[in-house]
């Protein structure tokens, strides 16, 4: 719990890179007490209220992780998403001003203001509602794979953080059909019942091409991919004509390893059914968070969307061990830690 007059702040901080997927990255993760900074002229202190875990966060633990963004340096506290309230001000933010900010990780946040956006809390439900993935969820479904009116969606880990806006995105935006793999029963349940796909894939029980063909006779228009593997090859099996795939993440191998993030291509399907396969990295440009930012909450009113979530109690402590859950599979949609 984070103190007003302490002299010392609670972090979590990477205390050695991972070095592979078999150990569990709470093992390279400790909770330690920094001095609080005094505050300079144009600074705000926020005390952190929710975090963000997303499964990226474990790549990063690596050395070298081959992704758009920086490595977690050994011996800093992570960074992430974060959303808090404004407790002591140097700057333009005034204390109370509930804003949201990368500097996760940590009880409490230090910086310059410019460093910290408010939260628009007077269209979210609560201000941890900020803290999706429907900027890469957006992006991938509208922008690049331009998912609308009558198409046949499948997407594969549909239950996570992104996929499980993804596929309400395709639907909010008028798609005939969205199918959505997951894990479990459980989750198959919950993309239907909660998330209102139209129908669900445990990828672990049976073929998934079999169940596609099933489930989508006439083909799939677009696949939004985030775990590549044997779920990209059986969607390029399931694919129609002129398919658009927009490939956002490789989930079977950022977690399990093996070749997961090298699925095979069948070439010459590709070819006949001249299959548009479009990987992307979402930036978060201005561009790219003012187009979600457009939709989110509007969709919310609207009941068009709900947000996906899980909220972790136990504060910054129970942080470390919730990756290592998110990864396993035990939660559902965008995870986020309570901190107080
Ligand atoms: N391109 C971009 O710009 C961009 C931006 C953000 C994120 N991403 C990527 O998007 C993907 C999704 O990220 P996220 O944070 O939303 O993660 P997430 O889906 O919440 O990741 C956790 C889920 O992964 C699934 N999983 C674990 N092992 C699996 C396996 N072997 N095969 C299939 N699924 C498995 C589990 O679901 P089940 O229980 O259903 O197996 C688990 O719940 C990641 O690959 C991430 O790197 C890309």
């Amino acid at each position: 719990m984070s103190n007003p007059h302490a002299a010392a702040v609670r972090e979590v901080f990477l205390t050695g890179h991972r070095t592979g997927r078999a150990v569990a990255p709470s093992h390279f993760l400790a909770v330690r007490e920094s001095p609080r900074p005094a505050l300079q002229p144009g600074q705000v202190r926020v005390r952190n209220d929710f975090l963000q875990l997303t499964a990226v966060m474990a790549d990063l633990m690596s050395e070298k992780p081959g992704l758009p963004m920086p490595a977690y340096p050994v011996g800093e506290p992570l960074w992430g998403g974060a959303v808090g309230t404004v407790v002591e001000s140097a700057g333009r933010l005034a204390p109370g001003t509930v804003v949201q900010h990368m500097n996760g990780w940590r009880e409490e946040s230090s910086g310059d203001a410019s460093l910290f956006y408010p939260v628009p809390v007077e269209v979210l439900p609560a201000p941890e509602y900020v803290l999706n993935q429907g900027v890469t969820a957006y992006h991938g479904m509208a922008e690049v794979a331009a998912a609308g009116e009558g198409d046949v969606v499948f997407v594969s880990g549909a239950a996570g953080g992104v996929g499980s806006l993804a596929g309400q995105i395709a639907k909010a935006r008028g798609a005939r059909k969205v199918i959505g793999s997951a894990g479990s029963p459980e989750k198959v349940k919950y993309l239907v019942e909660e998330l209102g796909f139209d129908a669900g894939i445990n990828y672990r029980e049976g073929l998934v091409r079999e169940r596609l063909a099933e489930l989508a006779p006439g083909g799939i228009n677009v696949f939004f991919d985030t775990v590549g593997g044997s779920q990209f090859e059986a969607a390029v099996q399931a694919a129609a004509q002129h398919a658009r795939f927009a490939l956002c993440g490789a989930l079977a191998g950022q977690i399990d390893g093996g070749t997961g993030g090298f699925p095979r291509l069948d070439i010459m399907t590709a070819i006949v059914k001249q299959l548009r396969i479009l990987p992307f990295a979402t930036l978060h440009t201005s561009e790219q968070l003012a187009a979600w930012g457009a939709h989110y909450g509007r969709w919310l009113a609207e009941g068009k969307l709900v947000f996906p979530h899980t909220i972790i109690d136990g504060g910054l402590d129970a942080a470390p061990a919730a990756l290592d859950a998110l990864l396993e599979g035990r939660y559902r949609g965008n995870v986020v830690v309570r901190l107080h």
